[in-house]
């Protein structure tokens, strides 16, 4: 008996989780299709009836080298590249990767020696991506379809991964960070920004859908998160960037009282924009010599490799 009720709720689970990516893709395939001034209404393109434009979490990319603005719909919360060290000739990887955006600025620094494969599952943004492809006239970007908790990617034939503003979305990051570890060469590494919580979110605010692909709602604790890294074997684990993002006024009233929005400004529970970069097999060639991580002091919780905060 005992087992029968386990085996439901572990299919209840997984049926929950396989909604939730349909929610999830469904609306990333409508959101290719409309105009960027419609997605940067919210944080990670969502339709939150707010009066303030909040996408406070996305980084300015339009001055970066091999920016493509065709690419950019609004929908990232860092800039990931920024810490990626990538470097001519790698093949890079980038996870959820809407209609291109960070591959065109990775595809910048691995030059034409290099290859740059990003993966999605919404149609609509591959589609948008492709043309982009086209357009650039790339031959070393390619963009494949799928489900970034099952990479469709040979083991150990990626040299650094990034991702913008995706495993919010993922109901299993854990999955997705043993993919990353198995699809990354040794010595390799990642640089990914995401969304992240610290305390406990009043749950009318958490639970709301809208708010989900808005980045928040699927978001887990910033503790949590690293942790996943760690047990998935990643090494030197570094918060590069950490940004609070603030939410307007409109947004809160209508989800909290007025009691939960004063302990919410208090700042003892908040969410955060992190970009987080970790090696895999830090003793081997390239990671051994690849850099001390800077330390961003105005900015950044910086958690130093072996510093044995993660
Ligand atoms: C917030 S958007 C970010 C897009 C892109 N990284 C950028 O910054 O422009 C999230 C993207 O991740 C994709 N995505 C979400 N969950 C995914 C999953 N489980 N597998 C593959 N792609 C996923 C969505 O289709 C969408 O394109």
């Amino acid at each position: 008996m005992q087992n029968l009720q386990n085996s439901d709720s572990t299919i209840d689970s997984q049926a929950q989780e396989i909604a939730l990516k349909e929610m999830v893709r469904e609306r990333y395939d409508r959101i290719a299709t409309q105009e960027k001034t419609l997605n940067a209404a919210s944080c990670c393109g969502a339709t939150v009836p707010s009066n303030k434009i909040y996408n406070i979490m996305m980084d300015d990319y339009s001055t970066i080298e091999g920016y493509a603005q065709d690419a950019d719909l609004g929908l990232g919360c860092g800039l990931p590249t920024e810490f990626a060290h990538i470097k001519e000739g790698d093949t890079v990887l980038d996870l959820g990767s809407g209609a291109g955006n960070d591959c065109f600025v990775a595809r910048h620094l691995t030059g034409a020696n290099g290859k740059v494969i990003g993966v999605d599952f919404s149609d609509k943004m591959l589609e948008k991506a492709r043309l982009n492809v086209e357009k650039l006239g790339y031959n070393n970007v390619e963009f494949r379809k799928g489900d970034i908790e099952n990479l469709p990617i040979t083991e150990a034939s990626i040299d650094v991964i990034v991702s913008n503003c995706v495993l919010n979305l993922v109901p299993n990051k854990k999955a997705v960070f043993s993919q990353m570890y198995r699809a990354l060469k040794k010595g390799g590494h990642f640089s990914i920004s995401d969304v992240v919580l610290v305390g406990e979110l009043p749950q009318n605010l958490r639970k709301d859908a809208e708010m989900y692909a808005g980045c928040v709602s699927g978001a887990i604790q910033k503790n949590d998160y690293l942790q996943a890294i760690k047990e998935a074997g990643f090494e030197n684990i570094t918060i590069q960037k950490e940004k609070t993002i603030s939410i307007p006024d409109d947004i809160l009233e209508k989800y909290l009282s007025e009691k939960e929005i004063q302990d919410f400004k208090k700042g003892e529970v908040g969410i955060f924009s992190i970009t987080v970069f970790a090696q895999k097999d830090p003793q081997s060639e390239p990671a051994k010599r690849l850099f001390s991580p800077k330390k961003d002091t105005k900015n950044a919780n910086t958690c130093a490799p072996n510093s044995g905060c993660c």
